[in-house]
């Protein structure tokens, strides 16, 4: 489709070749960041595991096209995603035998469908009240605001302590309203991957009679594991009582392709509020307990076919190797002057800031860059600091070596470098614009000034020019750094909204 002359009665062009095809996408692909080999940070998870790949995409094709809209259509997926459920909801204190042997669950496309799905059950749960709220620590994930927007829920942040990244189980009690539907935690948060203190934060939150949600998406699948290893991780999961629903994502650490997390709930009455129901229509009577009614099997399959083949030996192996890999590379930073752990690794994550003024985070996230190494920036809120985030996964474990001289190099750039001096016109408009005043003139200059969208021509450059973006994003960075939340936000949305054009 692309290149194509313009036809209006065939706008697809001409049907191409498969192998034709299959060169245009790898040709795509090549302008991604490397999704294997350890050296990205963030978005992928990959075990680096001798056939696993493989194993997944069979897996998924062989149920690509099972919808999962009815189940007693497709048992398959019906039996795939029980078998999900229930090894989750064992690895995480339920099943038989434990303190909650009632657990049940519903598998999800990703963690912000199970965070929205936990907050739909919990204020479809209470109908008589008007205006429903949840708490949540400030650190919590961005999904949990996606839900209140979307399910007009208010959310009441507590703020976290800029020294422990945790919020106060004083402050979680005080923010508890008669209208509070959920209280949440995180386990760990994903931005700094500190473990809230869940059973204090459940206590309160049982009661005072709410639901507590544990955002286990990013650290369910490790933490157990951790623990077998002799970590001392704290109670986090059904063990703990008041603990209402935990959520865990297996397209993360369970190192399953995209789209699959599973959300748990201690019973069956608890799920119930979660589900949604129709008959009063011509057509088939619907019912899906999660927010997508067709839906692939690919994604389960693959799940299922990664948890069978790897099992608890595996995933007790690649915890040990990720564990090694976070106290390398937590190591790495350690031995950088000007660079500061944001808190002792106590999951997979490594998260770090900048005591130097002069050593700007997000230089060093370019010169990183440069030098092959892909990691996340974080922007300052509240009083913490702008940070850098890795997420650590096993394939990591074989590149640490590397981590620390690259790292070294790349801090000397940087100070070369010196910090990113916002153009004095963009500081202004950073800092003193709101969000209502942003005219498409100010964004088209502003992403201009960036190097950011469309070209002089306003056509997007080709994909196979390198994408919209420019190379190096302190500068954009350090512009949205500067901006006021709220700021930031609408910022974001145009610039994004800019990338997204039709190819014609
Ligand atoms: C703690 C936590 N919760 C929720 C999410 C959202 O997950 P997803 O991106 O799969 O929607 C993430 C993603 O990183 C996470 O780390």
């Amino acid at each position: 489709m692309i290149d194509q002359e313009r036809d209006e009665r065939a706008p697809l062009g001409p049907g191409v070749p498969a192998e034709t095809v299959l060169a245009e996408l790898r040709r795509l692909r090549k302008l991604d960041r490397p999704t294997h080999g350890g050296r990205l940070f963030a978005y992928v998870y990959d075990p680096a595991v001798p056939g696993l790949d493989e194993l997944a995409v069979a897996a998924h094709a062989a149920s690509a096209h099972v919808n999962g809209l009815d189940p007693t259509a497709f048992p398959s997926l019906l039996a795939m995603e029980n078998a999900l459920v229930g090894a989750a909801a064992r690895l995480l204190g339920g099943g038989p035998g434990s303190a909650a042997p009632d657990v049940v669950g519903s598998v999800t496309s990703g963690g912000t469908e199970s965070l929205i799905l936990a907050v739909k059950a919990a204020r479809d749960a209470h109908p008589e009240i008007a205006a429903p709220r949840i708490v949540v620590p400030a650190s919590a994930h961005a999904a949990f605001a996606k839900a209140a927007h979307y399910l007009r829920v208010a959310l009441d942040p507590v703020p976290v302590s800029a020294e422990t990244l945790r919020p106060a189980v004083a402050d979680i009690a005080a923010a508890i309203r008669p209208e509070t539907v959920l209280v949440v935690c995180s386990a760990p948060s994903y931005a700094h991957g500190v473990v809230d203190p869940v059973a204090e934060i459940a206590a309160v939150a049982a009661a005072a009679g709410v639901r507590c949600h544990v955002d286990a998406c990013f650290g369910g699948w490790t933490l157990p594991w951790l623990r077998r290893l002799g970590a001392p991780v704290p109670p986090f999961d059904f063990a703990v009582p008041g603990v209402t629903s935990i959520s865990v994502d297996l397209h993360k650490y369970a190192y399953a392709p995209k789209g699959v997390s599973v959300l748990l709930h201690r019973d069956a009455a608890l799920r119930a509020p979660q589900y949604f129901a129709f008959a009063d229509w011509p057509g088939y009577t619907m019912i899906n307990p999660v927010i997508a009614s067709t839906r692939s099997g690919g994604p389960i399959a693959a799940a299922y076919a990664t948890l069978r083949h790897l099992g608890d030996d595996g995933y007790l192996r690649l915890a040990a190797l990720t564990r090694d890999a976070v106290a390398g590379l937590a190591d790495a930073v350690r031995g950088v002057d000007g660079l500061r752990l944001m808190a002792e690794p106590e999951s997979t994550v490594v998260c770090f800031t900048s005591t130097d003024p002069e050593l700007d985070l997000f230089v060093l996230v370019d010169e990183l860059a440069e030098r092959g190494w892909h990691t996340q920036p974080q922007l300052s809120y509240a009083d913490l600091p702008a940070s850098v985030h890795l997420t650590v996964t096993a394939s990591v474990a074989p590149r640490v070596a590397e981590f620390g001289p690259d790292l070294l190099v790349a801090v000397a750039a940087g100070r070369a470098a010196g910090p990113v001096r916002l153009p004095d016109e963009l500081r202004a408009l950073a800092t003193t614009l709101t969000p209502e005043a942003l005219t498409p003139d100010l964004v088209a200059g502003l992403a201009a000034g960036l190097g950011l969208g469309a070209g002089a021509d306003g056509e997007n450059p080709a994909p196979a020019a390198g994408g919209p973006l420019p190379e190096r994003m302190a500068l954009v960075n350090a512009l949205l750094d500067a901006a006021p939340p709220a700021l930031r936000e609408r910022l974001l949305v145009e610039f994004v909204g800019l990338l997204q054009r039709p190819t014609w």
